[in-house]
């Protein structure tokens, strides 16, 4: 230790950088032992579970680089990002509220996150910034191990549609061309026309079917007790269930045993809608699955090598 501070080295890393530490001296990131190269970019971003298990995945690995946390208001965002090479960044993640501004300011962007309206991933690539996300694919993944099967086979009703997660949810579900899709939103203009943009995903002749494909309706218990009884899986990607004191997201009596539901929510574990959901004898899961999945996407991405998936979940649970 004495050794490191003598050659210039820090060696404790702060809990959050803010925005002006970063942009004035980004110099400074590179000096710590093992260089501060990744961070989690937010507002808030205290509450981030994606630095405890991507330096597990790092030391795992044996890479000589650490993962921090990024406090970034709005108006400070794209002058952040483009200080990513100054500081020597491999790379980012972005999470609320910045994640639509990130793909607005980024130089490249891959074909998911530009449907997506959003990215979550970001690699420096010399003086450029290229975009990915993985929240989709993540969810792919955490739902076929959750439940075993493949989210492009079932009947999907998701809930919270025109949201940032909504929507890059949606997107993904239209490129796995899931067997149905039934949009639902508080604010329904904002799937209206994300239906119509998705429909061309769902037509084909092997694939169409008596009803239609894509739908968007209200978020009311009517328009959703008709979907449920023809639907596999339930998913919320609303905020509600973020705080303990949240109403459900949908009436209780809506759900059945026949249902599988996915809650993109993890703080705390659970819901009341997983609560309700396992009541009523549904098998069901919280978000945990695809925060850690997306988060070894971005490794993936990163570092164009497998990611310590145990190593990271064993980090993760550890964290709870
Ligand atoms: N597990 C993971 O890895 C992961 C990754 C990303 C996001 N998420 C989760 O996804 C959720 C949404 O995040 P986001 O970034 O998409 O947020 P966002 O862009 O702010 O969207 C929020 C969504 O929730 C809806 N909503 C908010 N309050 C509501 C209410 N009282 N009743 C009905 N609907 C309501 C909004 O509807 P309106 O359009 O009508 O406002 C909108 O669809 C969060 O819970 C977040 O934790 C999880």
């Amino acid at each position: 230790m004495d050794r490191l501070l003598s050659l210039g080295m820090q060696t404790s890393v702060p809990e959050i950088f803010s925005a002006e530490d970063f942009i004035s001296n980004p110099g400074r990131f590179a000096g710590f032992e093992p260089p501060v190269r990744l961070a989690v970019i937010g507002d808030p971003v205290a509450h981030s579970r994606s630095p405890g298990f991507h330096n597990a995945a790092l030391r795992f690995c044996g890479i000589r680089a650490q993962y921090g946390r990024l406090h970034v208001p709005t108006e400070r965002f794209a002058e952040v990002l483009h200080t990513l090479p100054a500081a020597g960044f491999l790379g980012a993640n972005v999470t609320i509220p910045h994640k639509a501004a990130a793909l607005a300011s980024v130089d490249e962007a891959d074909a998911y996150a530009r449907a997506s309206g959003s990215v979550n991933t970001i690699v420096v690539n010399g003086e450029k910034l290229m975009g990915f996300n993985t929240d989709g694919p993540g969810l792919v993944r955490a739902i076929r191990e959750e439940f075993s099967v493949d989210l492009r086979d079932l009947r999907v009703v998701l809930l919270g549609a025109g949201g940032g997660a909504g929507r890059a949810i949606a997107v993904q579900c239209a490129m796995e061309r899931c067997e149905r899709l039934v949009l639902v939103n508080r604010t329904f203009e904002k799937i209206h026309l994300l239906a119509e943009e998705l429909a061309p995903f769902f037509q084909s002749e092997r694939l169409s079917g008596p009803a239609e494909r894509i739908v968007a309706v209200p978020f009311d218990d009517d328009a959703l007790r008709r979907e449920l009884e023809n639907a596999d899986i339930l998913i919320n990607a609303t905020s509600l269930g973020m705080k303990r004191t949240d109403p459900p997201a949908i009436s209780p009596a809506l759900l059945t045993a026949n249902l599988l539901v996915y809650d993109t929510v993890y703080a705390g574990g659970t819901s009341r809608l997983l609560e309700d959901a396992a009541a009523a004898g549904a098998r069901c899961a919280n978000g945990l699955g695809m925060l850690l999945h997306q988060g070894a996407l971005s490794f993936e991405i990163w570092f164009n090598r497998a990611a310590p998936l145990e190593e990271m979940r064993r980090a993760l649970h550890s964290g709870l």
